[in-house]
């Protein structure tokens, strides 16, 4: 297997959630958060934690060529399949926390889905407002809590019976931040001022359960370790829980819903 990078992802990791995750969950948001963001023609935007350059590739189609995209994330893997889909951004490897840009540097500074993972999201927050210019505007989406997001709440609870903790607590992960009130206690306290907090209905749709459950679990930080026989087990458990989510061909729709903040900056 190739290196992992300091995101713990491969090549190959990166590559399955470009092929997998993008379609079924990523990229229904970037219209929903450009058009929140007011993005518009000789914008110059950030985007943290871009992963593969899903809202990124989007982004540059609005600004023109008066404008600009940088794209920054941690992973090396994750910008790699970027770069390849998207030359004209600007991909930068750094941390959210410590944003290698000067004050007041961007129009529009965007973070979707990212926060959760990031040790001191309040630090990142702190970093988004600190590089965005006097009237630009800044979007931070994540994940609602899990009781929000049901189906995703029993494949946490099946994970954690079926294979172990750790692989409940990491599928777990990207719902961490999305307690009612949690978002806009991070943006105050990280002195974004007069920010707006609104849910957004989305969907995950797979080809299948099996894809659904092999994609959650082995395509992305789980990757590799997690046997066959526990799989199968998840999958054959899944296929029991969530019947009333497949249509006639097999194909799945669950719903996954998000919080958005948006602020602009004085
Ligand atoms: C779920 S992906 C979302 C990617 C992209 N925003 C999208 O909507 O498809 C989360 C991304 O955050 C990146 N990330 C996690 N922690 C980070 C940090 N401290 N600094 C920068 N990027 C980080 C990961 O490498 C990953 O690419």
């Amino acid at each position: 297997m190739s290196d992992v990078d300091e995101m713990g992802l491969t090549p190959e990791a990166a590559q399955g959630y470009e092929q997998y995750f993008v379609p079924a969950i990523f990229d229904q948001w970037p219209p929903r958060i450009i058009e929140a963001a007011g993005v518009g023609d000789g914008d110059s935007v950030l985007e943290v934690g871009c992963g593969t350059g899903v809202l990124s590739r989007e982004v540059i189609k609005r600004v023109g060529s008066n404008g600009s995209v940088t794209g920054l994330d941690l992973s090396e893997s994750m910008l790699g399949v970027a770069r390849s889909i998207c030359p004209d951004a600007d991909f930068q490897q750094g941390n959210a926390m410590d944003l290698p840009f000067d004050d007041e540097s961007f129009d529009v500074v965007i973070a979707s889905f990212v926060l959760m993972f990031v040790p001191d999201p309040v630090q990142a927050v702190s970093e988004l407002w600190r590089v965005l210019k006097p009237g630009g505007r800044m979007i931070v989406t994540v994940w609602e809590n899990l009781s929000q997001n049901p189906v995703y709440a029993g494949l946490v609870d099946i994970a954690r019976q079926r294979i172990d903790d750790a692989a409940g607590t990491s599928l777990a992960w990207p719902f961490a931040l999305g307690e009612d009130g949690q978002l806009a206690e991070i943006c105050g306290s990280a002195g974004v001022a007069d920010v707006d907090i609104s849910a957004h209905d989305g969907r995950a749709k797979f080809p299948s359960l099996d894809g659904f459950v092999r994609t959650e679990i082995q395509a992305w930080v789980l990757a590799d370790s997690v046997d066959e026989e526990s799989l199968s087990s998840v999958v054959s458990d899944s296929q029991e829980r969530f019947a009333e989510y497949c249509d006639a061909s097999g194909a799945v729709d669950i719903p996954l819903n998000a919080v958005m903040a948006s602020a602009r900056k004085s």
